[in-house]
């Protein structure tokens, strides 16, 4: 009788750690070994879950809304701030030693109606451009440590994309290129001077039109004194494509310019059936994908955080995007397994760690040397 309680002790505390039994350490572990931050998008919504939030906090030591800092959600109506959700994020992260990410200042799509149909002219944008900025920026000063200021504003021949910002009409400044960017940069400074200010954008991970238009507007940045910290690089690897070459070489120089990077939004879609499932040959490839670029990163102290677009394949903006084509992108199964690109992730920062003992200290040395600026 007593034999058995034990096992069926034995088994239900199995089930409560979940598969997670029988890992030396968590992700979160293994990242903070080699000084590195290991982030996810969250969604505040969900919170409430008692697995999403026991995952979340075990796992990661960096978290970004993902959707619930962007206009949309924070100024729901012209001049109308709505903090609620993000501040909810802030709470979570403070609660459990989590940084934040915070997403985005500025970005040409996703905006509130209100916005987009407004009809404004470039000298009320301007107006309501920098507002936006400094009031959410102001707001989070000293809990957001890093901003993605502006969000993909580069088409992928590396010219600039038309946008309500640019040139739709624009904030006044269409035809002189990356100035409305500087500007933003200038105005998220202003509000929280010690904040990380970032570009992010997505397919610019290699050296190509795209990623030498951005490399081109962070060094002129860095000549002019635009106060730029860092490019995002997105990650998302929807199609069977290989890895672009040539990653990091792009991350290198960028880091030359004195600026951080880091991977802000990876995820690796594969085909799945009605179930939402990947065959296991698909999720060996993720695997290798995810090895690949965690290395990567991992291995470049100016690659200073690895961030997932969500954790678990339960929650994935994929497959409501590609109408259930692919998904399972994630390092988490939906009912929040690990993965094979998991154990990849974090085989990753072992070997960081194993092929330079001093990996921590030089990430953390390039930090400083940013934040110095
Ligand atoms: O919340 C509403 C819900 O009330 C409504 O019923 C439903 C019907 O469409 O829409 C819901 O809002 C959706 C929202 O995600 C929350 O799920 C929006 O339609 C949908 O457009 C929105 O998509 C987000 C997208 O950015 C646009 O903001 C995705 O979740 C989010 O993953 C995605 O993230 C972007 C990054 O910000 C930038 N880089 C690319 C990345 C992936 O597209």
């Amino acid at each position: 009788m007593k034999i058995k309680w034990h096992l069926s002790a034995l088994v239900i505390l199995s089930i409560l750690a979940g598969s997670m039994a029988g890992r030396a350490e968590t992700l979160r572990q293994a990242a903070e070994r080699i000084g590195l931050l290991v982030g996810t998008a969250v969604n505040p919504a969900l919170f409430s879950n008692p697995e999403y939030a026991r995952t979340l906090a075990r796992e990661f030591n960096m978290v970004e809304p993902e959707n619930v800092m962007k206009w949309r959600v924070t100024e729901p109506a012209k001049g109308k701030f709505n903090f609620g959700p993000g501040d909810q994020v802030v709470a979570f992260a403070g609660a459990h030693g989590m940084k934040v990410r915070g997403h985005n200042l500025l970005w040409g799509k996703f905006n509130p109606e209100w916005l987009t149909r407004g009809q404004f002219t470039p000298r009320e944008l301007r107006q309501m451009m920098k507002q936006h900025i400094q009031t959410v920026a102001r707001h989070y000063r000293g809990e957001v440590f890093a901003w993605d200021v502006v969000n993909e504003a580069f088409d992928s021949d590396g010219r600039l994309s038309h946008s309500i910002w640019l040139d739709r009409p624009g904030i006044g400044l269409a035809r002189q290129g990356t100035a409305y960017i500087a500007q933003a940069f200038r105005w998220a400074h202003q509000a929280d001077p010690h904040a990380l200010l970032f570009y992010n954008d997505y397919a610019a991970e290699g050296i190509d039109a795209k990623s030498n238009a951005i490399y081109a507007m962070v060094k002129k940045f860095k000549q002019e004194g635009i106060p730029i910290d860092g490019v995002g690089l997105q990650l998302h690897v929807v199609s069977s494509r290989a890895l672009p070459r040539g990653m990091a070489a792009n991350i290198r120089r960028l880091a030359k310019l004195g600026v951080e990077v880091q991977i802000t939004e990876m995820d690796v879609a594969l085909p799945i059936d009605s179930n939402g499932t990947a065959s296991a040959s698909e999720l060996s490839r993720q695997a290798k994908i995810y090895a690949k670029v965690a290395r990567t990163c991992a291995a470049i102290p100016a690659c200073t955080a690895f961030q997932t677009w969500g954790f678990t394949d339960r929650y994935s903006w994929l497959p409501a995007y590609t109408m259930g084509k692919k998904g399972a992108a994630l390092l988490l199964n939906a009912d929040y397994r690990p993965k094979p690109a998991y154990d990849a992730v974090i085989d990753a920062f072992r070997q960081a760690l194993q092929r330079d003992r001093q990996i921590k200290e030089r990430r953390i040395r390039f930090e400083q040397s940013v934040s110095e600026r």
